[in-house]
Formats: C-alpha cells, sequence, structure tokens
C-alpha cells in the first residue's frame, strides 16, 4: 500500500475548528474559511464525561450539513463511541475519530465506521503512546494526534508534539500504510510550519483562526509561510 499523504513539499490540509467559532453567526463564519480555501470543518464533540467540556451532537451536525459541501471531520471526545458514530455518520459525517483511550474494541469501532461509510479516524491523548497502536495502525483511515490536552480551544501547543509526529509519521511510512495524519491543538500561525514539517498531512486549527480578526486572512497567511 503506498500512502498518497505525507509529501513533504504540499501545504498540510487546514481543518478550522467550529469549537472557536461564534455560532450566533455560524452561516458567516463557515462561508469565510470556506472561501479562504478551509479544507475540512473540524467538528469537535464532547460529553462532559471524556473531557470536561460539553458541545453538541448529531443534530447540529445534521443542521449544519446543509449549509456545505467540505468535508466534516468529526472529532468525538465521547466515553461509549460505538453508541453513537451511526447516528454521527447518518448526520452527514464524513470523517469520524474516536479515541483510543475511549474504547476497548478499537478494531470493531474502526470497523463499524467505515461500514456505515465514512472514513474512521483515531485520535490519541498527548499521554498516549504511539507504540500501542501498532496493531492497529493498518485498519485505520486517519491518525489524530492530540498536541493539547481535549475538551477546549485555546490552549498552548504540548512542545513535544513535535517529535511524536515526525515518529508516527515514520511508522506510517515505515508500515506503507494509506494513513492520513492529522494534529490538533495549539496551532497557529507561529507554529504551522514547524507541525506541518514533521509530518502532519492535516492540521486543526480553532483560535488560530477564529480567534484572530480575520478568519480567512488567518488561513492565507499560513499558506504564505508554508510557501515561503
Ligand atoms: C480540543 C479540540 C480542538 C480544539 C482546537 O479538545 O479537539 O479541536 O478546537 O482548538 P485550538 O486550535 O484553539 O487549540
Ligand atoms: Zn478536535
Amino acid at each position: 500500500m503506498k500512502s498518497s499523504f505525507g509529501d513533504a513539499r504540499r501545504c498540510p490540509k487546514i481543518a478550522p475548528s467550529l469549537l472557536s467559532a461564534d455560532f450566533a453567526d455560524i452561516r458567516a463564519q463557515m462561508a469565510v474559511v470556506a472561501e479562504a480555501g478551509a479544507d475540512y470543518f473540524h467538528i469537535d464533540v464532547m460529553d462532559g464525561w471524556f473531557v470536561p467540556n460539553i458541545t453538541w451532537g448529531p443534530k447540529i451536525i445534521k443542521d449544519l450539513r446543509k449549509l456545505t459541501p467540505l468535508t466534516f471531520d468529526t472529532h468525538l471526545m465521547i466515553v461509549e463511541p460505538e453508541k453513537y458514530v451511526d447516528e454521527f455518520i447518518d448526520a452527514g459525517a464524513n470523517i469520524v475519530t474516536v479515541h483510543w483511550e475511549a474504547t476497548v474494541h478499537a478494531h470493531r469501532l474502526i470497523q463499524q465506521i467505515k461500514s456505515g461509510g465514512a472514513r474512521a479516524g483515531l485520535a490519541v491523548n498527548p499521554a498516549t503512546s504511539l507504540s500501542e497502536l501498532d496493531q492497529i495502525l493498518p485498519y485505520i483511515d486517519l491518525l489524530l494526534i492530540m498536541s493539547v490536552n481535549p475538551g477546549f480551544g485555546g490552549q498552548s501547543y504540548i512542545p513535544t508534539s513535535t517529535a511524536k509526529i515526525a515518529a508516527a509519521r515514520r511508522m506510517i511510512a515505515d508500515g506503507g500504510y494509506s494513513v492520513e495524519l492529522e494534529v490538533d491543538g495549539g496551532v497557529h500561525a507561529e507554529n504551522f510550519v514547524e507541525v506541518g514539517r514533521a509530518g502532519a498531512d492535516t492540521i486543526v486549527m480553532g483560535a488560530g483562526i477564529y480567534g484572530t480578526p480575520n478568519p480567512g486572512a488567518a488561513i492565507k497567511l499560513v499558506r504564505e509561510l508554508w510557501a515561503n
């Protein structure tokens, strides 16, 4: 299997996180990043159990689906994800990412997501070692490296994440897997290039986009930084 990801010269895909958007103005907030060329919408689902915060469920995703054809990259930070993945797929999620730490049957869950017709992602918390993942990597479509502890937008990037991203990139390349490598948490204009060079195919940005005065300009800025 040859990986179609990991092209070092290509700018990483950009996935604005709606967690930092203003939901009172969500239509405009989504349009501005789509016009600036965002690749995905990253949608953070939190249940108040797996993480100490609560966001939204399938109904919101179903409604947002009417606003855009762009990929919905859905990050489930919930316990018992096997109970809910089908509902999120029905609501319009294109990528469904579940946490390694939230299930004891990751292989079964990944198959469940794929049989539902979505791409299957696996997220790992900062304290989880990549060495645990050797048996599941051949089966997933996307690996999400958390570079903050999940739960909130606007946190600081954990510096050791860069070496972890590079190690994940090597594991994917060495195994010849077709796995998209995504990084989530604390990425902004100052460290976007570092994260991309370490090997991220896709970079989530919440505060780094929606916390700036001009979200569209923030996307253009990181693309320019990458090109120069
Ligand atoms: C954190 C979420 C992230 C968050 C990223 O638990 O998974 O997707 O929105 O936000 P920033 O880019 O502000 O760290
Ligand atoms: Zn996320």
